[in-house]
């Protein structure tokens, strides 16, 4: 029995989903705040572009675990006024601040000031950084605290420039400013340091001189102006420099949305190799956020595996299979197939072109061969259906043998009805089911039956509509 792959399997978790609690900052406390309030125009979608998905998860949901991930708490995300699908899609996972009119990253952070409790220390990150590490918020947290600086702000040297503010440093090699790319003059420019849009404030520091910032000559008030107005005041800021440039990556269009795909499905490839996962052909496989995968299984190439799926150990999914939201025990072997919202005990083979829909429960040592279909049904252990069969709303048995085009005939065109199969049945070639219906343990049906009322255990039932016979003569043919 599998009842929940994905608790058994928390440790061999997906990348970024790092354990909650683990960095320890000592007595100091740390809230995040993360900013989400920015119209996303250039993404050109109805959706705020928060909500669009990397790997099979919104990005602000990523950016929110890997805050919770780095140690902080609470995590307020501002949202703008039309926040419906934002507070649907994350719930209580974090809280929410407004930001009514969207006047800059720096407004935005005050708009903040009221939700967050009372800490030494405030992380703020942009929620269009999806690839930013958990592991890397919190070496910046650390490196914060061992400076006391006012701003720790993360940097990076590997990351294209364009479009993104340049970190401007003095002859001592310290941050002097951070110039955005609107307001830069062409020497600025050529300047290959780049501002993250990660930091860690020292938060008394923060609210005495947030409210002080100006808007800019675009008219919005840049956060990062804050680096200024700390080196006028004669104090160091702080940087983390990242050795992958990829963490800076920012999403503002549906162009950079694809390659933060590919850099995270590059990641999360790599990790399930590096956890025992054998994947010949990564340019082909798609492995959502989510997923968790046992040791020595083989994803073969062409296969999708989207939401939430935890496969086991020594299976073998694809080539060319789509597994989604599904739970698949060990010793698996998926070819050629699509499993949606199913549930797969052990040593359970499926394909090629077979279709389990929601609602599928099969047993151990199941065996669903070439064009099957089964939706909202449990396959008792060992039973077989090898070719082209319907199964739809029905409880098999264990050890059933279903013959080639048998199907559940489970609507009357009006409502839906359950066909009930007990244990050690043989379905010849061809029965139709007409459900509701009942066929009894260790009985069989005839080749092109029709079963149009129940069938109790021990007996045979033959012909269109079926006649029953008691007593149980030699099987009819049916197909293996
Ligand atoms: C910002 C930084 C830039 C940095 C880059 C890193 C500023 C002024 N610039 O630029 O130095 O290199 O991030 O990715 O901060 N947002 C709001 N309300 C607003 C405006 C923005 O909530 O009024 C949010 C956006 O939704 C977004 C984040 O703040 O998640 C960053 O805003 P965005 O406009 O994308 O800033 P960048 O131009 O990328
Ligand atoms: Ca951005």
């Amino acid at each position: 029995m599998v009842d929940d792959l994905s608790d058994r399997r928390i440790s061999n978790s997906a990348p970024g989903a790092g354990s909650p609690g683990i960095p320890l900052y000592g007595s100091l406390s740390f809230a995040s705040v993360i900013l989400a309030a920015g119209k996303g125009t250039r993404m050109k979608s109805r959706k705020p572009k928060a909500l669009h998905t990397v790997c099979g998860k919104p990005m602000l949901e990523i950016v929110v675990e890997s805050a919770r991930s780095a140690g902080s708490a609470p995590v307020v995300v501002v949202v703008p006024s039309d926040s419906t699908a934002i507070r649907e899609a994350l719930g209580d996972k974090c809280l929410y601040a407004v930001q009514k009119e969207q006047l800059g990253t720096g407004h935005a952070l005050m708009q903040a000031q009221a939700t967050i409790p009372d800490c030494d220390n405030i992380v703020v990150m942009a929620g269009d950084t999806p690839l930013l590490r958990h592991e890397t918020l919190a070496e910046m947290t650390r490196t914060h605290i061992a400076t006391e600086a006012p701003i720790t702000m993360l940097t990076s040297s590997h990351t294209e420039p364009e479009g993104l503010g340049r970190v401007v440093r003095g002859h001592d090699g310290k941050i002097a400013a951070v110039v955005e790319q609107k307001q830069a003059d062409p020497e600025t420019l050529d300047i290959r340091e780049v501002n993250a849009g990660a930091y860690c404030f020292n938060s008394s520091w923060l609210w005495d001189n947030l409210p002080c910032l100006k808007p800019s000559s675009t008219g919005e008030i840049y956060l990062t102006d804050l680096i200024e107005v700390a080196v006028t005041q004669g104090l160091e800021v702080a940087s983390l420099a990242l050795d992958d440039g990829s963490e800076a990556f920012g999403i503002n269009t549906r162009v950079e949305l694809s390659r933060a795909e590919s850099m995270m499905r590059d990641r999360i490839l790599r990790r399930w190799m590096m956890e025992g996962v054998t994947i010949p052909d990564p340019e082909s496989v798609y492995i959502d956020y989510a997923v968790q995968i046992g040791l020595d299984s083989v994803i073969l190439p062409n296969t999708h595996i989207k939401g939430r799926v935890a496969i086991g150990e020594d299976c073998e999914i694809g080539p060319n299979s789509i597994v989604v939201d599904s739970q698949i025990g060990d010793q698996c072997k998926i070819v050629s197939s699509v499993v949606e919202e199913a549930v797969l005990e052990s040593d359970v083979h499926v394909g090629p072109f077979s279709h389990l829909r929601r609602g599928t429960y099969l047993e151990s040592e199941v065996h669903i061969g070439n064009f099957g279909e089964i939706k909202n049904s449990r396959i008792g252990r060992a039973t077989k259906s090898g070719h082209f069969s319907y199964i739809g709303d029905a409880d098999v048995g264990a050890n059933v043998n279903i013959g080639a085009g048998s199907i559940t005939c489970n609507y009357d065109g009006q409502e839906k009805h359950r066909t009930v199969i007990g244990d050690d049945v043989f379905i010849g070639c061809d029965t139709m089911m007409v459900a509701p219906v009942t066929i009894g343990d260790r009985s069989y049906t005839g080749t092109g039956s029709v079963i149009n009322k129940n069938v109790p255990p021990d007996s045979g039932a033959i012909g269109a509509p079926a006649r029953i016979r008691t007593k149980k003569p030699g099987r009819d043919s049916g197909s293996a």
